[in-house]
């Protein structure tokens, strides 16, 4: 089962070979692997966003139809038309799968009826007390549920605590009647995409299987085996379910880590990066993890608290996890603070002076902010009287989000605009971005990221922070 099931014609072969099927239910092993071996089973991805997009190329790429569902009808509506609104995935590749017949997208649930494979890749945010916000989950079991068909195979993808496939989504999807591992089937498997990479696709991620039965976990893990690389079955959906998280806390923590480092490296006058270059070439025992102005992004600032709020249920405290939230949150502040004192020496105050933030997205080259430490250390500056503006090459203007409305457009960088602020301050080390101009021209840089390192000329007006 661990074995990927080879296509046997390329992609483009099986892209132009649109098939429609009327739905059967596939409740034997047989049906299972034959729908899976001529491509014939079809494949429903609900959420649309950075993972669910995605994974219906990979799908898509591998010979299945697919149907993307999505609440947000813009996003339906963009996607039927051929056009993308993720940066990374070219809108040439949704016409052609448009155009081909091989995909559509619907904000109507009872599309979901017509699927034989139904993948949920929904948000799993924070409440504001920073507690797991399991209602897009829940939501999506019910809708799911108002339309389960037998034979139909449940996987979730979305990141959250161990025990939600089981305890949450199982009862919700068995709530009219038909029972998890002979009516339908269900699984988890965690998403490890990570956007803007172009080393590893979600086709070249090994993808790990946790079923809720033995053959939900085989008809799942034949159904990723068929369009991903290489599939790790594992014995339950809370396997899975913890590996992912634990993926996710081991980058939290070693990042806190790094960051608490930074802060004693600083005060003794030793540079954190260079310290990480060199230790990173021992061979054994050591992975580099590098500083920054806070943590960003959809997973990492987020799913460890997934795991802390389970961990209470069982009358424990992750005492790691909590440490490393809290360093990590603390690093906007850190990075303003030696702004501060970089203004200070040069006779100015916060208040009244004009910085420049490059960078708003939460790491480099993607376009994503959610999460980003830039939307905190701008509103941190201006709190602190400063003028704030930003540049970012893939954010031309601010989105409204949960918890921020920013309402403020990138600013086009040229060299009287660089020259006219007191302070650059280097958030996300966007590749595009010319660093030595940027010194050349900038009063003083504050480069959170290491940017500036290769930079020779003026590296006296650069701080580290
Ligand atoms: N973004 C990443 O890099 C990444 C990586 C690994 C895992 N994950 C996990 O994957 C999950 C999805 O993350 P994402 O970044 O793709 O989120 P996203 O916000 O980019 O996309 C989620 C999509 O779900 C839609 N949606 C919300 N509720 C819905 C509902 N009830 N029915 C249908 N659609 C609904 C939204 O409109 C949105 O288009 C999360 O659990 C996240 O933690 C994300």
């Amino acid at each position: 089962m661990a074995k990927a099931q080879k296509p046997t014609r390329t992609h483009t072969e099986r892209e132009a070979r649109p098939h429609k099927r009327p739905r059967r239910p596939l409740l034997s092993d047989n049906a299972w692997s034959e729908a899976i071996r001529d491509r014939t089973a079809r494949v429903g991805i609900i959420g649309m966003g950075y993972v669910g997009l995605p994974l219906m190329r990979t799908f898509c790429g591998a010979g299945f139809n697919c149907l993307g569902f999505d609440i947000d009808e813009t996003k339906v509506e963009k996607l039927n038309a051929g056009r993308s609104y993720i940066k990374h995935i070219p809108s040439t590749l949704i016409k052609r799968v448009v155009e081909e017949g091989r995909f559509r997208a619907s904000a109507d649930p009872k599309s979901l009826r017509d699927c034989d494979a139904i993948v949920i890749c929904v948000p799993t945010p924070l409440t504001k007390m920073r507690e797991p916000d399991m209602s897009y989950v829940e939501n999506t079991a019910h809708l799911i549920a108002d339309h389960l068909q037998r034979g139909q195979l449940i996987v979730l993808e979305s990141t959250t605590y161990p025990g939600t496939t089981r305890e949450l989504v199982k009862p919700i999807l068995e709530s009219g009647g038909l029972r998890a591992g002979s009516d339908f089937f269900l699984a988890f498997s965690p998403e490890r995409e990570d956007p803007g990479r172009t080393d590893h696709t979600t086709e070249t991620i090994p993808k790990v299987v946790g079923g809720n039965d033995p053959r939900s976990l085989k008809f799942a893990a034949a159904l990723y085996g068929a369009a991903v690389r290489k599939v790790v079955p594992v014995s339950s959906c809370e396997i899975a379910e913890a590996a992912k998280i634990l993926e996710n806390v081991y980058r939290c923590v070693n990042i806190a880590l790094i960051n608490e480092l930074k802060m004693l490296f600083d005060r003794m006058g030793i540079d954190v990066w260079e310290v990480v270059k060199a230790a990173s070439t021992k061979p054994f025992g050591f992975q580099p993890f590098y500083p920054g102005p806070g943590l960003g992004g959809h997973c990492i600032p987020i799913d460890p608290f997934y795991l802390t709020w389970k961990a209470r249920q069982y009358g424990m405290s992750t005492r790691f996890i909590e440490l490393a939230g809290e360093i990590n949150a603390s690093m906007p502040e850190y990075v303003v603070n030696r702004l501060t004192t970089a203004l200070n020496e040069r006779r100015k105050s916060i208040k009244g002076s004009k910085i420049l933030v490059l960078g708003l997205a939460y790491k480099k080259d993607v376009d994503d902010i959610r999460e980003s430490p830039s939307i905190e250390l701008i509103e941190t500056l201006k709190k602190r009287g400063a003028s704030v503006d930003y540049n970012d090459p893939f954010v031309p203007r601010t989105p409204r989000q949960r918890e921020h409305d920013l309402r403020m457009t990138s600013k086009k960088l040229t060299a009287a605009r660089v020259r006219s602020y007191d302070c650059v301050l280097i958030a996300t080390d966007h590749t595009s971005y010319d660093y030595a101009w940027i010194v050349r021209h900038a009063h003083v840089v504050i480069d959170t990221r290491n940017a500036a390192a290769a930079v020779r000329t003026g590296r006296g007006k650069i701080v580290k922070a």
